[in-house]
């Protein structure tokens, strides 16, 4: 395969844990996401050129910055190949379309766009696993332990369930044809790291792991029906979103707005502080959309953003010159 110059890489936002999935179950979202332009240079290793969108957050090292271990990663996994060769660097520009520390997998976006934008340079040359292991190195260096339930997602597309870590084995879900995702991203930060360690040092009771087993069952029996009201009860989190729900301001009247205008369920997205709920129509998700950001402005003075529409089947891509 001919190997481009320069490419640049579509990588999107995510919701992940699902209700009753910490760790194991996200979904991809069409938009927001990050762009990340690539080209070969003859400087050895990976540079970052800019990182724009970011309101100056985020590090131009590329050891501190995700995009950048992610890249160095993948090319780590190239050069393991000794039969292979390529030119001596990557310099790389990261364009940030969505917000850090807000519970979309902004991190896990960034990463993937490294990872992928490398691929691209190379042809293609690494499988989607190496992809999502060199994503998940970027990913573990900010968000306090390895949790893939936003890299997956953000790498296939469609909602996806991690049936095992070790080693890593991925289940694609069936996803509705009338499934639509509401988001309402609040303007306020939760540290992912932060809010691990919180789910981390507690002891959770047997009542409430058995609370989410039967729920995570029945939302994949539920998906696999094409059962959106099973599927929508099935959202709920007996574990994390207790422990969780008081770091986002709002989050328990919001969520109790968006049931109460028929979302077929709701819940905070990883950390938080976004909040999604789910409909069957496109103008059933976009008023929960905005009804939920209505609430976290009475209830908590927030402005919000807010997405509406379809799962994203696709997952990261590259972009190609006439789009
Ligand atoms: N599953 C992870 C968590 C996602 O809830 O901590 C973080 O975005």
């Amino acid at each position: 395969m001919p190997i481009p110059e320069r490419v640049r890489v579509h990588a999107p936002a995510t919701l992940s844990n699902l209700g009753p999935g910490f760790d194991v179950l996200g979904l991809a979202l069409n938009e927001p996401g990050d762009y990340v332009e690539a080209e070969w240079s003859d400087s050895p290793g990976v540079e970052i050129m800019e990182v724009r969108g970011d309101d100056g957050q985020l590090n131009c090292d590329p050891t501190r910055n995700v995009v950048g271990i992610a890249a160095t990663a993948m090319l780590a996994a190239h050069d393991a190949d000794e039969t292979t060769s390529r030119p001596p660097g990557v310099r790389l520009w990261l364009e940030k379309q969505m917000p850090l520390a807000s519970g979309l997998g902004s991190s896990a976006a960034s990463s993937v766009g490294g990872a992928l934008a490398v691929n691209e340079l190379l042809g293609g040359a690494l499988d989607r696993d190496q992809l999502i292991v060199s994503a998940l190195e970027g990913e573990q260096a900010v968000s306090g332990g390895i949790h893939a339930d936003n890299v997956v997602p953000c790498v296939t597309g469609g909602i996806v369930l991690i049936r095992s870590y070790s080693p890593m084995e991925l289940l694609s879900l069936p996803v509705p044809d009338a499934l639509r995702v509401a988001v309402v991203h609040p303007h306020t930060s939760v540290v992912t790291a932060e809010a691990r360690r919180i789910v981390a040092e507690r002891r959770f009771r047997i009542t409430e792991a058995v609370a989410n087993l039967g729920q995570l069952g029945a939302l994949v029996t539920a998906l696999h029906r094409g059962d959106l009201e099973l599927f929508g009860r099935a959202i709920s989190d007996a574990l994390v979103e207790p422990l969780r729900a008081p770091l986002v301001p709002g989050f328990v009247e919001t969520k109790q707005a968006a049931l109460d205008a028929g979302a077929l369920g709701c819940s905070l997205s990883g950390s938080g502080p976004s909040v999604f709920a789910f409909a069957a129509t496109d103008d059933h998700a976009a008023d929960l959309a905005g009804r939920m950001a209505d609430r976290f402005s009475e209830v908590a003075g927030l402005d919000s953003d807010t997405y509406s529409g379809k799962v994203n089947a696709r997952g990261a891509r590259k972009v190609e010159e006439d789009e």
